[in-house]
């Protein structure tokens, strides 16, 4: 039977390339853009629908939501994410910057997630959410990026929040760090090309089916420590 994936933020970078793959891979695609006008290389895919979302909006994500009714989603990836002030330490980021990457790569994720969950596949569906090394607490520190690699762990503690929460399920929920990716986010100094993470991250996504519980795992399948 045919897969229905839900990908937040597939405008560019990763998100482009997941819907990408996975719909190479068979699956139908349902893929999220702030701006319609910015849908240009996703009509190009087959197998891939279009739906507006700002992931920051509860009423955008009401819609959707209303919208998905009666839609099954076999993987929800919540991709979206933000790189805030990049060069700022916390010292020097203003309030609203601040306020803005948290909202947006900790809160919006998980409100989105809450909001999306009757229409995944309570047996065998995922969840995932675009995490990164540097949110891990262990290892992300000194790494760069402190601000943006503190909201990836907010990210993280709240995820690990909301499986707690719930209860008897078939779920699985991941937490991705999809390598260090050539993007407009990731710069050209990065190693990897977006083919080669996004076909690992399927990789995984695809092994997690039925697994349950809450993996923390790179695009290769290492998992990471919290
Ligand atoms: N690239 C890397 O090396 C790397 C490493 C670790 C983790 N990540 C994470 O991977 C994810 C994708 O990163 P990327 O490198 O592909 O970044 P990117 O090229 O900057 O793309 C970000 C995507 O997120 C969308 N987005 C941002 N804010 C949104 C919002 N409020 N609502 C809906 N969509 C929104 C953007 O849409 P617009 O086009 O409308 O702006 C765009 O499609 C992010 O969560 C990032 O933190 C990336």
């Amino acid at each position: 039977m045919q897969k229905t994936v839900l990908v937040i933020g597939a405008s560019r970078g990763l998100g482009l390339g997941l819907a990408k793959q996975f719909s190479s891979e068979g699956w139908q695609v349902i893929a999220t853009v702030r701006n319609s006008q910015q849908a240009d290389a996703l009509d190009q895919i087959p197998r891939v629908s279009l739906e507006t979302l700002d992931m920051t909006d509860a009423a955008s994500v009401d819609a959707l939501a209303k919208r998905l009714e009666g839609t099954q989603l076999d993987v929800l990836f919540v991709n979206a994410g933000v790189a805030g002030p990049q060069d700022k330490p916390a010292t020097q980021a203003t309030e609203a910057e601040v306020g803005q990457l948290f909202f947006t790569n900790a809160v919006a994720p998980l409100r989105l997630a809450e909001r999306l969950r009757p229409a995944v596949n309570p047996e065998r569906g995922v969840i995932v959410f675009m995490s990164s090394i540097l949110g891990s607490v262990e290892t992300g520190p000194g790494m760069g990026m402190s601000l943006y690699g503190a909201s990836k762990a907010a990210l993280n503690h709240m995820t690990r929040t909301f499986v707690s929460e719930l209860g008897e399920t078939g779920l699985t929920v991941l937490s991705m760090h999809p390598g260090w990716v050539k993007t407009d986010m990731g710069g050209d100094q990065a190693p990897l090309d977006i083919e080669t993470s996004t076909r690992g991250m399927v990789e995984q996504v695809t092994r997690a089916v039925g697994h349950g519980g809450h993996l923390y795992l790179d695009y290769q399948g290492e998992p990471l420590p919290w």
